[in-house]
C-alpha cells in the first residue's frame, strides 16, 4: 500500500488513476509520495518515508530539490502538460498589450448609464486604439515545450519570430516552424524586437536575467512578457525602464508589491496554468509518473534523477539504489550480490550530473539485510525494494 499527499488540489481525473494499492494521508511525515502545484515545500524536510513529489506544473522552484536529491528523493515535473494554456495567455498578453482592451473595456463599464453610448463611444474610443501584431518581431528567450509552442502561433499570426535557446532539444527543434530565425545570443533578440518573452526557469543563472544592460539594448517602446517565473526581471530596472519609456508595456503572470497596479504593466495572478485542460493533463501526467516509479522504479520526467526504464520486473527481485556519481558504486553493489549469492539478470545504471540511479533484476526474493547492508555504503542516497 503506497500512501500519497496532495499538498495542493489536484485535479480528479488524475488522482482517479490510483488503484487500491494508493490511499491518501494527511501526514506528511507517513507519504511515500507527495503531488504539488504551488505549495512552498522548503521547509519540508522531516520526510521520512517520502519518495518521490510530483510538481503538477512544469517550475520546481518551490521544491527543495539539492536537499532532497541527497536524501534519494525523485522530483518530477510535467513538462509540456500545460504548455498550450500558458501559450494561449501568452498570445492573450500580446494582444492586451497592443490594444488597450482593458481601458476600452472599463469605460464601457463606466459609461453604462449613458443612453447615447452607442454614439459617444464613437468619439472616445480614440483613446483606446493600439497597434496589430501581425508583421511585428517577436523574440522568445527559452525553447522548450512553452516556447515552441508561443514562436509557432506567433508565426501563425504573421509575426516575424527570433528564437534563442542554448540548450534546445532535438525535439523542440523537430517541433520548431522553420521560419522562426535562430539567434545564437539573447542580445541579438534585444536589439531587434518588438516583443520579447522569457521561457526559461528560475536559477542562478537566470536570477535578473533581464536588467538594466538588457533594457538598455533594446528598442524602445518594447514589450516585455513573463509567463514563466517571478525574479526573472529586476523589477527596479524595468520600473525605470518603464518611466523613461524604454519598455512599453510589462505582462506578467507573477504580480509583486512593486509590479502590481504599476503604470504600464499588465498583470494575471498566475493563471497561466489555469485552466481545465492544463489541470486535467498535469494531474494525469504526474499521477502516471508517480505510479510507474513507486510500481516499477522507472524514472520518466525527473528533474533531478537520470531516465530509467527497466519496464515491469519479469524476476523474483527488482532493487534500486540512488547514489552519487562517484567510481567505484558499482563494484560495491555487485560485490554485496555475489557475497549473497544474488544472482543479476538485468540491471542499469544511469547518470544525471553529480547522481546515478541503479536497478537490478535478481532471481532471488531479496532480503531486508540486503538494503540494510548497500544502504551503510557512504555516498548511497536511498535503498529500495521495488519488488
Ligand atoms: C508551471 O510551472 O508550469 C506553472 O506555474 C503551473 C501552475 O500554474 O501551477
Amino acid at each position: 500500500m503506497y500512501r500519497y499527499k496532495c499538498l495542493n488540489p489536484i485535479a480528479e481525473c488524475g488522482l482517479s488513476q490510483f488503484t487500491d494499492n494508493y490511499v491518501a494521508t494527511e501526514e506528511l511525515k507517513d507519504a511515500d509520495a507527495v503531488l504539488v502545484r504551488s505549495a512552498a515545500m522548503h521547509d519540508m524536510q522531516d520526510v521520512p518515508n517520502l519518495l518521490a513529489v510530483a510538481r503538477a506544473g512544469a517550475g520546481v522552484n518551490n521544491i527543495p530539490v539539492a536537499d532532497y536529491t541527497e536524501k534519494g528523493i525523485v522530483v518530477f515535473n510535467t513538462p509540456g502538460a500545460n504548455a498550450n494554456g500558458v501559450k494561449e495567455i501568452v498570445l492573450t498578453g500580446m494582444l492586451m498589450a497592443s490594444r488597450d482592451l482593458i481601458g476600452g473595456t472599463e469605460w464601457v463599464v463606466e459609461n453604462q448609464e449613458d443612453e447615447n453610448i452607442t454614439k459617444t463611444m464613437e468619439k472616445a474610443k480614440k483613446k483606446f486604439a493600439g497597434t496589430e501584431i501581425k508583421g511585428k518581431k517577436l523574440g522568445v528567450i527559452g525553447l522548450g515545450a512553452i516556447g515552441v509552442l508561443v514562436a509557432n502561433a506567433a508565426k501563425d499570426l504573421g509575426m516575424d519570430v527570433y528564437g534563442y535557446d542554448p540548450y534546445l532539444s532535438l525535439k523542440s527543434a523537430w517541433s520548431l516552424n522553420r521560419n522562426v530565425h535562430h539567434t545564437k545570443s539573447a542580445e541579438e533578440i534585444y536589439e531587434v524586437c518588438d516583443f520579447i518573452t522569457i521561457h526559461v526557469p528560475l536559477l542562478d543563472g537566470t536570477k535578473n536575467m533581464l536588467d538594466a544592460e538588457s533594457f538598455s539594448m533594446m528598442k524602445d517602446g518594447v514589450i516585455i512578457l513573463n509567463f514563466a517565473r517571478n525574479g526573472l526581471v529586476d523589477e527596479d530596472a524595468l520600473n525605470a525602464a518603464i518611466s523613461e519609456g524604454k519598455v512599453r508595456c510589462y505582462v506578467t503572470d507573477f504580480p509583486t508589491p512593486k509590479t502590481a497596479g504599476a503604470p504600464g504593466v499588465i498583470a494575471f495572478p498566475h493563471l497561466g496554468a489555469s485552466t481545465e485542460e492544463s489541470e486535467d493533463n498535469c494531474a494525469i501526467m504526474a499521477v502516471e509518473e508517480l505510479m510507474d516509479y513507486l510500481e516499477n522504479g522507472n524514472i520518466k520526467n525527473s528533474v533531478n534523477y537520470p531516465n530509467t526504464d527497466m519496464g515491469t520486473c519479469q524476476t523474483l527481485g527488482r532493487i534500486a539504489i540512488l547514489h552519487k556519481n562517484i567510481p567505484h558504486m558499482l563494484t560495491q553493489f555487485t560485490g554485496i550480490f555475489s557475497k549473497d549469492g544474488i544472482n543479476i539478470t538485468e540491471m542499469s545504471n544511469k547518470t544525471k550530473g553529480n547522481v546515478s540511479y541503479a536497478i537490478f533484476d535478481v532471481d532471488t526474493v531479496i532480503d531486508k539485510s540486503v538494503v540494510e547492508e548497500l544502504s551503510k555504503i557512504e555516498h548511497v542516497y536511498k535503498v529500495r525494494i521495488v519488488k
